[in-house]
């Protein structure tokens, strides 16, 4: 009988492994999810099957992540709680998608992950699983062991022959792929602590950034960038470099207290350098080629999306039926945005569609043939309606 983990190579998912023989007697499929982590993946291989597991499956799924469940939540414009570009809620769905078809095709019965108890990620692989398997056993290490700390499993490790010299001086909990890195505990546990300049791995600070801005050119074809300087580039490509760019610069840094959706606040530390610079230009370019009303409302989809997300609820009708809105608010979000990157500061240099609803004969301050401003009296004589009328009748009861 045999269980499909999502495996990582980090302490956790290592000794899941033996623990699953242990205690389950279920041979470990270790199915390692390549989301642009920038893991050595040859050694995670290895040291899956060092620390028992009977197969080790390796996906590469870095461009359906970025083409199918990241750039969506740009063309949503999907930000959690005013901040965060949901580098780690969106990687789940494609890594659970993945090792709900590897244990299907395998025939395993059941499917683990290395989620604690406490968290979000646990809810979003779960609900996952039951979208889109729901006959597969979900085990969940972390909310059965006895194993309470970092320390507890450090002990276990090395009972079981599983080499954790790198795992001891490591404090924070750390999420990376090609969208962002995330950083909890250590420092930040403390939400009046800054974090160390040290918690920060992917950008430069600003005080180190160099002392010149940066320009960078972004072209997007509906909704989705699709080019960089007017260099055509796949999703993949297109995200490395952006966070290159990016991260020279001091872009993407956030600090966050968030709210969990299992009900506490948690602090975090992300930096999405690529991401930050794909949504400022996103957000540019709609201003410049969206109908008010569609604009607007959009903004309401948004908020709902990224709760969506953030709370696990990928493969659900209402992230679908959203996504049919947003795709039809796409189709003429065509063109390009200029930026200026100056130490973890965005300007905007300019921003240009051919299907810019923005008309300069109408905007300008000289005066053009095409709109009358004679028409504004009786416009806003008409808006003005209730308000007159509810004015005099606040006049007559206080004369009254
Ligand atoms: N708090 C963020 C979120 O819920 C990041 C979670 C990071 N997860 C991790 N296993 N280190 O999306
Ligand atoms: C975890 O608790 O496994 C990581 C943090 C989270 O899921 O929110």
């Amino acid at each position: 009988k045999k269980v499909v983990l999502a495996y990582s190579g980090g302490l956790d998912t290592s000794i899941i492994i033996p623990w699953l023989n242990e205690n389950y007697g279920l041979d470990v499929i270790a199915m390692v999810a390549d989301v642009g982590q920038g893991e050595e993946l040859d050694a995670v291989v290895e040291k899956a099957y060092k620390t028992g597991a009977k197969q080790v499956v390796v996906r590469d799924l870095r461009d359906e992540f970025v083409r199918d469940f990241v750039f969506p939540t740009v063309k949503a414009g999907a930000v959690y709680e005013n901040k965060y570009l949901l580098g780690t809620s969106i990687a789940r769905p494609v890594i659970a998608k993945h090792q709900v078809e590897v244990a299907l095709e395998e025939g395993a019965e059941a499917v683990a992950h290395g989620c604690t108890g406490k968290g979000n990620d646990q809810v979003r692989f779960e609900h996952a699983y039951q979208a889109l398997a729901p006959e597969l056993k979900v085990i969940a290490p972390w909310r059965e062991w006895t194993l309470k700390s970092r320390e507890d499993c450090l002990d276990y490790a090395e009972a079981h022959g599983i080499s954790v010299t790198a795992s001891r001086e490591k404090i924070h909990s750390r999420d990376r792929n090609l969208w962002h890195v995330s950083h909890e505990g250590g420092e930040l546990e403390d939400a009046n602590n800054a974090p160390l300049a040290t918690t920060w791995t992917m950008t430069r600070s600003p005080q180190e950034a160099p002392d010149r801005e940066e320009t960078v050119v972004i072209g997007f074809e509906h909704g989705v960038p699709v080019s960089v300087g007017g260099m055509k580039l796949e999703p993949v490509q297109l995200v490395e470099l952006l966070n290159e760019i990016g991260a020279r610069n001091a872009i993407g840094r956030i600090d966050l207290v968030e709210n969990r959706f299992v009900g506490m606040k948690s602090r975090g530390c992300y930096e999405t350098p690529g991401g930050t610079l794909i949504v400022a230009a996103h957000r540019e370019l709609e201003a410049l080629t969206l109908d008010r009303e569609v604009s607007h409302y959009k903004q309401h989809v948004a908020l709902r999306y990224a709760d969506i997300v953030y709370n696990g609820l990928w493969f659900t009708p209402m992230r679908e039926a959203l996504d049919a809105f947003v795709e039809n608010t796409q189709q003429n979000v065509t063109g390009t945005v200029t930026l200026s990157l100056y130490k973890g500061n965005i300007g905007i240099k300019g921003r240009t569609s051919d299907f810019s609803l923005y008309s300069n004969d109408l905007s300008s301050f000289t005066m053009g043939d095409s709109y009358d401003q004679k028409d504004a009296k009786g416009f806003i004589q008409i808006l003005g309606l209730p308000a007159r009328t509810r004015a005099r009748l606040l006049q007559k009861q206080k004369e009254a």
